[in-house]
């Protein structure tokens, strides 16, 4: 069975721990966390306190994305605050393997996030490192985005890739799904799905989540 993961990005700031709730309810899988420094991303979020606060709010796994430059020295703060899932630029680290080993050492899951225009390729030697890949669908920075239709056969070559390298790795897909494009990346091999826009501009969230897993 997929994984959903609502993106906060486009919840209700007014009232997150009503939003962590809901989605919880509505049968979500992950919490994901988005989180820009308006340098590797033209977009500032949010950081440790906000993770703290949802870990504290919520019972779900939190998935941290981290779309920000030179990740290492902060990684700490994010497990600190209740991070179970990590993912770091490929594009934001010089040294990936370091990063990856880094967020291992704390016992919770590693992850790398490919930009739209950075192939597969690039992460074939850190494979053995890596607890799931983050394919971006959309350019990060911004919800509600339309899906970039070149990530379906991204999606294909890291399924081989990872079959070849027997790993284990789960893909998770972000940017743009919603229950139309959803088929197309899970049929490519994707299992953990991310949604901010299509889930929280809605007023049923589970009638979206049911949605969302009835046509993946
Ligand atoms: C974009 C973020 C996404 C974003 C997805 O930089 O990484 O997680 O919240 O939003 P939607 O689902 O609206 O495209
Ligand atoms: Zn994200």
């Amino acid at each position: 069975m997929g994984i959903i993961a609502p993106s906060i990005l486009s919840a209700d700031f007014t009232k997150l721990g009503q939003e962590l709730i809901d989605i919880e309810k509505a049968g979500a899988d992950w919490v994901h966390i988005d989180v820009m420094d308006g340098q590797f991303v033209p977009n500032i979020t949010y950081g440790p306190i906000i993770v703290d606060a949802c870990s504290k709010a919520s019972n779900l796994i939190l998935d941290v994305h981290l779309m920000i430059e030179t990740p290492d020295p902060i990684i700490p703060e994010f497990v600190k605050a209740g991070a179970n899932y990590i993912s770091v630029h490929q594009e934001a680290c010089t040294h990936l393997h370091r990063s990856l080993q880094f967020i291992r050492s704390f016992n919770i899951k590693a992850g790398v996030a490919l930009n739209p225009a950075t192939p597969v390729s690039s992460i074939e030697w850190v494979i053995d490192e890596l607890d799931f890949i983050l394919i971006m669908s959309v350019n990060p920075g911004f919800g509600g985005q339309k899906f970039i239709k070149s990530s379906i056969d991204k999606i294909i070559e890291l399924s081989r890739l990872l079959k070849e390298k027997n790993s284990n790795a789960i893909i998770q897909v972000d940017g743009g799904i919603n229950p139309e494009t959803i088929k197309s990346v899970s049929d490519a091999g994707a299992t953990s799905f991310v949604a901010g826009s299509a889930i929280f501009n809605t007023d049923n969230y589970k009638e979206t989540i049911k949605n969302l897993r009835q046509n993946m």
